[in-house]
């Protein structure tokens, strides 16, 4: 009787692929990051962004190492996706006039990277864990634990910077009171 399947092999290669890809994704996030804090007018956000881009130097380092490894060497691979995301935020960027309304816009595209980030760490860890590579599976856990709180402290910023960028100060009518009262996880339809 075997004690493997033989896809066993094969998800090993998918997971290489996919570790190679996060890296390329990382790497480019790095690229972009720097710009957000520069076009950030919010002090809150351009710090959360200074302190990810800290983090993410860091996710780059921890997966380089999971690939050296793993295959000896540290290649990345194309991730599509983070291409698509960073094009689209840089879209955004340029359509947005008002400073408030593109704090907005940065918070969504950053947000929309974050959930990619928290779905290509859940499968990796899940992946690892299956090859009993336990040690990667602790170190995809913890970047993937960091993808997460940077996702919550977005959402936690944006309460304040989309509230600001549509109602006037000293507003209290009924659209700011709709927009004050706090959301739950259902009615929810913006940063969550
Ligand atoms: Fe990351």
């Amino acid at each position: 009787m075997k004690l493997f399947s033989d896809n066993i092999e094969d998800l090993r290669t998918l997971y290489i692929a996919n570790l190679k890809k996060a890296l390329d994704m990382e790497q480019n996030i790095t690229k972009a990051l720097p710009t957000m804090i520069e076009k950030s007018t919010d002090t809150q956000l351009a710090t959360a962004f200074r302190d990810h881009l800290e983090q993410t130097r860091g996710h780059v380092t921890k997966v380089e190492s999971l690939l050296r490894a793993a295959t000896g060497e540290a290649d990345t691979a194309t991730c599509k996706v983070i291409s698509a995301l960073v094009t689209e935020a840089e879209d955004s960027i340029k359509d947005a006039g008002d400073a408030s309304i593109r704090d907005i816009t940065l918070i969504a595209s950053a947000q929309q990277v974050e959930h990619h980030e928290m779905a290509v760490y859940g499968t990796l860890r899940s992946w690892a864990e299956l090859l009993g590579e336990d040690q990667a599976a602790d170190t995809l856990e913890s970047i993937l634990d960091e993808e997460k709180k940077a996702d919550e402290l977005l959402t936690s910023i944006s309460d304040s910077v989309n509230t600001a960028s549509v109602i006037p100060a000293g507003n209290t009518g009924v659209n700011a009171n709709r927009v004050n009262t706090p959301r739950t996880q259902t009615d929810a339809y913006v940063n969550r």
